[in-house]
């Protein structure tokens, strides 16, 4: 029996809704009206049906099969743990999370002070200080991270950089890079299995072109 459903893709909205639109257009796949200005939140675009989400919701919604297939970075991925198939490193995205600090007030690594570090990410951010023995209170926040330290919230932040300009305007510099970040295919395992061509025709053409 074959399968014309389309497949269900969640795509982060903002900058990587972008570049993912490119590579999906050499692929095969038009998803030209994703760019539109509209607020639609559903976009069918033949074989694939878009739905715009926040990054940190992509494995969210392919891991309960609302999406088939996503769109998302290593950090939410790492972040989140679920259990998706990943079946490709699709380079687009490209940035780094780092610990930053403030260039005018610099943690001082010998001296024994209660280290409070804000961060989208906690999970990671926790995994990142047990591996190197440091002790720190993580504090979670949702966006605008690298304010936490201007603010005198935090330390430190851990966050991401692409181009760094944020860090720059804002007086913060970087300590460390913790993890190199790029966006991957993931895909609900159960529907690979239940979608099997379809979907691995999805993966066969974009591994075709990166
Ligand atoms: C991301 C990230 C940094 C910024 C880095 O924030 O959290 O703040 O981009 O980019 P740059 O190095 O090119 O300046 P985003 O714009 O996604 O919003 P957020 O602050 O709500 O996380």
């Amino acid at each position: 029996m074959s399968d014309s459903k389309p497949i269900v893709l969640g795509l982060p909205k903002g900058r990587l809704a972008k570049e993912a639109a490119a590579l999906l257009a050499k692929a095969g796949y038009d998803i030209s009206p994703v760019a539109g200005s509209s607020r639609l939140l559903v976009h069918d675009c033949g074989p694939l049906r878009v739905l715009i989400l926040r990054s940190a919701d992509v494995p969210t919604y392919v891991a309960y099969g609302a999406a088939d297939v996503g769109i998302a970075g290593r950090d939410v991925l790492d972040e989140q743990a679920r259990d998706l198939y990943e079946p490709l490193d699709l380079g687009i995205g490209r940035c780094r999370m780092v610990v930053a600090e403030p260039a005018d007030a610099p943690v001082d690594a010998g001296s024994p002070i209660h280290l409070r570090i804000a961060t989208k990410y906690p999970v990671i951010t926790h995994r990142f200080l047990q591996s190197r023995g440091i002790t720190a209170e993580i504090i979670k926040l949702s966006g605008s991270v690298e304010l936490g330290a201007i603010a005198g919230l935090a330390d430190r932040v851990v966050d991401l950089v692409e181009t760094g300009e944020t860090l720059r305007q804002n007086g913060l510099i970087e300590v460390e890079t913790i993890l190199e970040v790029t966006a991957r295919l993931v895909v609900n395992p159960a529907r690979l299995k239940l979608r099997s061509e379809t979907i691995s025709t999805l993966i066969d053409r974009l591994a075709g072109v990166l």
